[in-house]
């Protein structure tokens, strides 16, 4: 099915979110890990920029997602600044309590987090620590490990174990937005994340907790 998605707005700063009450995913993760990439192919459109120099995306840019027929947009996607790159470390790290932190804690449409981890690298600390933050902030998350088109099946399975013991992620979504392997998938998370927001008196208690 194809999806009809739009930029919205890009903020650095906590006065430049945009007013919405609609379901907010947000993605996660180092930077050059591929949250730009991976928010292109869940909607097939080249809509958020990538680059193969990390550092890309500087602001919270939010895409509205809509679904042929639907009169309004029912999802929205952020994708965020990437951290963790010597070269960028500290920009970032000086944005982030600016907006990037107040995003995170405040938010109040923010649904779910999609934490993004690179299959083909061992665990970082950088994202020990973004996982340690968004359980303190009670945000649930899920991690998604990327480019897992780059690994061999043997290499695969290895790599999933060591990154999911390291995180205690109880389950780890593999992807590949080269080759699409996990889309359904994770496509699937993000609106059953969506629904538990909209309708809350029915959202199960397995999902609210799911990453915490
Ligand atoms: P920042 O905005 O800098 O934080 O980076 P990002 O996380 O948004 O990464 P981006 O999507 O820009 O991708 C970084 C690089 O990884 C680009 O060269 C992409 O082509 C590549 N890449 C992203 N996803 C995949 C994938 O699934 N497979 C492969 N092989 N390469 C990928
Ligand atoms: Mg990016």
């Amino acid at each position: 099915m194809r999806i009809l998605s739009r930029f919205m707005a890009a903020a650095s700063d906590e006065r430049q979110f945009p007013t919405t009450d609609l379901p907010e995913i947000a993605f996660l993760g180092r930077s050059n890990v591929g949250k730009s990439s991976l928010i292109n192919s869940l909607v097939g459109n080249k809509i958020a920029r990538t680059s193969s120099t990390p550092g890309r995306t500087r602001s919270i840019n939010f895409f509205e997602i809509r679904w042929p027929g639907k009169p309004k947009p029912e999802i929205i996607f952020t994708d965020l600044p990437g951290y963790g790159y010597a070269k960028v470390s500290r920009e970032v790290a000086q944005q982030w309590p600016d907006f990037i932190e107040p995003y995170l804690k405040q938010r109040a449409p923010l649904a779910l987090c999609l934490v993004l981890i690179d299959s083909n690298i061992p665990p970082q600390e950088s994202d020990l620590q973004l996982m340690d933050f968004l359980r303190a902030a009670s945000r649930p998350f899920v991690v998604v490990a990327t480019k897992s088109d780059r690994l061999s099946g043997n290499q695969l399975t290895t790599s999933m174990q060591t990154l999911s013991q390291t995180f205690h992620a109880p389950r780890l979504l593999l992807y590949s937005a080269k080759t699409g392997t996990g889309r359904d998938q994770l496509w699937q998370e993000i609106r059953a994340a969506a629904s538990a927001f909209s309708q809350p008196n029915i959202a199960s208690p397995a999902l609210r907790n799911r990453g915490a």
